[in-house]
Parts: structure tokens; sequence; C-alpha cells
């Protein structure tokens, strides 16, 4: 299978709006947004609760998608990276994962903290964060 088709299930509001905004990555991030889910996925949001780190995966619609090595960071003195040893953006599947804080909860709707992705992103996936 070399193939596979996602649904989206909810969109990313923020006030990050251009990608030089962005922070690097959310562990160095305090930026709060909503992360709208769309009504026929909202039973699968049963069980979260504010307080705790939820982990997110984006599609980043507006990564290039041809690119295989990397500068980490935009560090040339750090020598080209193949895009799988990095977290960078750009990737054959712009999929980001990032661990949020939810703040609060209203209906459909998650506040969270710690975001390093532009406004308008799509949602992918929620998961539970493993604590060991
Ligand atoms: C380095 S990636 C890390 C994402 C995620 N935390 C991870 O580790 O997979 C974060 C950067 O992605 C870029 N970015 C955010 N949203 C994007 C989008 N919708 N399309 C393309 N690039 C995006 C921004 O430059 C941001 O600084």
């Amino acid at each position: 299978m070399k193939q596979a088709t996602v649904q989206c299930i909810g969109v990313l509001h923020g006030d990050i709006t251009r990608l030089g905004d962005a922070p690097k990555n959310f562990d160095e991030s305090e930026r709060v947004g909503t992360l709208e889910i769309y009504p026929e996925y909202q039973d699968g949001l049963e069980g979260i609760v504010a307080g705790q780190t939820i982990v997110v995966l984006f599609w980043l619609h507006k990564s290039s998608r041809d690119i295989l090595k990397v500068y980490p960071r935009g560090d040339r003195s750090r020598g080209l990276h193949g895009v799988f040893a990095t977290r960078s953006p750009v990737r054959p599947n712009p999929i980001a994962i990032s661990e949020l804080k939810v703040e609060a909860i209203h209906d459909n709707c998650l506040e969270v903290s710690g975001l390093d992705i532009l406004d308008g992103t799509p949602i992918v996936d929620i998961k539970k964060k493993i604590s060991r």
C-alpha cells in the first residue's frame, strides 16, 4: 500500500499567522489557541480534562513535501540532515506532533497552550500523552 487517506478532525485557531512568528517547537512556546474539533468527532474528546497534556498531530498544509534534506533550524554549520532525522516541518507527509496543555474545554473546542503551529492548520489526530 503506497497511499493512505486521512480525514481531518478539526482546525486550529490561533494568533500565529506567519511562519517566521512561530516558535521552533512546542517545548519553547507559551502561545495559546483553540482546537476546534468538528462536531462529528466531538464524542472522541470524552475523557480529556483541563490541565492534562495531549499529543496533537497536525497537517502542516503550508509545508514543502519534496525536500528530503535540511539544515536543522536553518543552521548551516550543522550540515545537511535527512528530514527523518529532524523535527523539520518539511517532509513528504507534513505531519507535526505537538504536546499541548489543555487549559479549558468548551463543547467541541479545546483551549490549549504550547503552540508552534499556524492559525488555520488542519488537525489530524489527538492522543493521550504516555506518562512514565
Ligand atoms: C519545527 S516544526 C515542529 C512541529 C512539531 N512540534 C513537531 O515536532 O513535529 C514547527 C515549525 O513548523 C512551521 N509551521 C507551523 N505551522 C505550519 C503549517 N501549517 N505549514 C507549514 N509550516 C508550519 C513553523 O515554522 C514552526 O516553527
